[in-house]
């Protein structure tokens, strides 16, 4: 197994808090590409979306995940877009092993309505958007990961054991 696990899903799939909870578990370095996003742009998400547009973010997403390379040792969460460009992918399997989790488009709409910091459902109708990002990606998703995880109706513990056991086995 490579150094890194990275978790892929889509907003609201539970990455930064699952990811959390691995690297206490598996003592590993915890690191989110957001974060690191908004450490180089100096300013907040909803802010670069409102000011530069989704095109700079994900210009921005993809020197970050090119960034990886020189991580060790670390659980990295990753935006729900960062499946979307094919570089991203490419810079991400180099530096680990994708864990996607995944859930219903009702399990994340129930964890997003009331949630203000994702510019992409600041929409009339975000249950709808859910659904069809969802589809959208849902191929890209599915491609790019090396292990599925379904994490709907499950736990936080029952999720970061589920992956914890894959791999200390691999
Ligand atoms: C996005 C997901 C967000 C963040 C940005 C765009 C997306 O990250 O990168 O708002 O395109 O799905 P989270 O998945 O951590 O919410």
């Amino acid at each position: 197994m490579k150094s890194n696990i990275i978790l892929t899903g889509y907003m609201g799939s539970g990455k930064t808090t699952i990811g959390k909870e691995l690297s206490k578990r598996l003592d590993m370095k915890f690191i989110d590409t957001d974060e690191l996003i908004v450490k180089k742009a100096g300013m907040s998400i909803n802010k670069i979306f409102e000011k530069h547009g989704e095109q700079k973010f994900r210009d921005i997403e993809t020197e970050v995940a090119k960034d990886m390379k020189n991580i060790n040792n670390s659980i990295i969460s990753t935006g729900g877009g960062i499946i979307l460009k094919e570089e991203n992918v490419k810079a991400l399997k180099k530096a680990g092993e994708i864990f996607l989790l995944w859930a219903s488009s009702e399990t994340l709409y129930d964890r997003l309505k009331d949630k203000e910091d994702r510019p992409l459902l600041k929409v009339p109708d975000p249950e709808k958007k859910i659904k069809e990002m969802l589809e959208k990606r849902k191929d890209k998703y599915q491609k790019s990961m090396d292990y599925k995880i379904n994490v709907d109706k499950k736990n936080i513990l029952e999720v970061t054991e589920e992956i914890e056991i894959i791999y200390l086995k691999s």
